[in-house]
């Protein structure tokens, strides 16, 4: 079996800047999510789809996490728009898929139906609670799907980061050059802690190189801002990590917050960009309460290490044993909860709002101080 090949063995590629669409009138208006859903198609992230889903493959995923082809698929990516828009499409016809007037593709409009959000909910995020930040998302956006394969003819425009903007052919080129047979990734969508750091040098011992890829679209409003981010994992990495075994990328897409079905997403995603193995921690993309700790490990076992064509290496809840002296978990430490710092995130968050600082074994200092400043100048703002 060859680990390194894109899901579906191809790398797809939807991006033709010298496309001619003076023809196509109508234009729908992308939210941020599908124009960076967009976009992930358009440079092979979300391989093998070629454009937005139709009727078939959203039922296939909803019902048995794979496309209609047989390709295992998590979380549905759809297209959609109002009412009122949508009677004013006839399948067949093309549209320029547009955000705030700049046109950045053309979708063949295949498909127009009409999803039953409620099962869409229940099978994705398993609950139909609105105050879930993917399922009020889900039931806030448009209620028809227009379904059918895209072309990218314009990029937009890499405002933040843009030297860690990387697309699936350039990480695959890196990890080549680097020499990397194996390459572990890593999604996240917070600053890097101690019990990141650990999971990610655990694995790092057994691999060649690591795939740092923080999730940057659309996120949750109290999580910490992509670009305080950014600037921590920056300090982390020039301070506590060898430059020759981590590559930092930016991910792209919006946060689903869909617990163990993103977790297959991202994990196959990540394979896109040229992953062998990924890891999956403790409620990975979790939210709340929705999710058991380790149900994003539990739904791995529903698929085939051929099926996936990439390893997930799973970890206990890690934190820091005072008895022990360093980091661990229980599969690692015999001592008591008294002994270990653990932190929520909400508790951090509320810390670093203050100006307080969470403890060295809780998180590294030159990333406390990065974030302290970031919230305080969200704040000013
Ligand atoms: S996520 O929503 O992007 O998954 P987060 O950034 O918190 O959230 O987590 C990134 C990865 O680290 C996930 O795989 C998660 O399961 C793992 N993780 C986070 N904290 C811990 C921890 N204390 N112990 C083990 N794994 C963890």
């Amino acid at each position: 079996m060859k680990f390194s090949l894109p899901h579906g063995g191809t790398l797809v590629n939807r991006f033709e800047s010298g496309q001619d669409y003076a023809s196509v009138k109508v234009e729908v208006e992308l939210d941020h999510t599908a124009l960076s859903d967009l976009e992930l198609i358009a440079i092979g992230a979300y391989s093998p789809l070629t454009g937005f889903m139709g009727e078939k493959d959203y039922h296939h995923v909803l019902n048995h996490m794979k496309l209609a082809g047989g390709k295992v698929w998590s979380i549905p990516i759809t297209l959609p728009v109002d009412k009122q828009q949508a009677e004013r499409i006839e399948t067949g016809q093309k549209v320029k898929l547009a955000r705030h007037g700049t046109v950045y593709g053309i979708l063949e409009v295949l498909e127009k139906y009409v999803p039953d959000k409620r099962l869409e909910a229940e099978k994705v995020y398993l609950t139909t609670d609105p105050a879930h930040p993917g399922v009020g998302k889900l039931f806030e956006r448009g209620e028809v799907y227009l379904g059918g394969p895209v072309t990218m003819v314009k990029r937009p425009v890499k405002d933040r980061f843009a030297e860690f903007h990387m697309d699936p052919a350039e990480t695959r080129a890196v990890f080549a050059e680097r020499g990397w047979r194996t390459v572990v990734g890593f999604q996240t969508r917070n600053p890097v802690h101690r019990a990141h750091e650990y999971i990610q040098k655990s694995a790092l011992e057994i691999v060649d190189g690591l795939f740092l890829n923080p999730l940057v679209g659309e996120t949750k409003s109290d999580d910490i801002p992509a670009d305080v981010r950014m600037e921590s994992y920056q300090a982390l990495l020039n301070n506590y990590y060898p430059q020759d075994r981590v590559q930092l990328a930016v991910f792209p897409a919006a946060m689903r917050y869909a617990g163990p079905r993103e977790a297959i997403f991202h994990a196959i995603v990540r394979k896109n960009y040229g992953c062998t193995h990924f890891i999956v921690g403790r409620d990975h993309a979790g939210v709340g309460n929705y999710y058991g700790t380790y149900d994003a490990q539990l739904i791995f076992r529903n698929f085939t290490q051929e099926e996936l064509g990439i390893i997930p290496l799973f970890f206990e809840h890690s934190f820091y044993c005072k008895r022990c002296g360093g980091m661990a978990s229980t599969k690692t430490c015999p001592h008591g909860p008294e002994e270990r710092v653990i932190l929520s995130g909400t508790k951090v968050r509320e810390m670093l709002s203050k100006g307080e600082t969470p403890p060295p074994e809780f998180s590294r200092a030159e990333v406390v101080e990065i974030l302290i400043r970031g919230m305080k100048n969200a704040a000013n703002v």
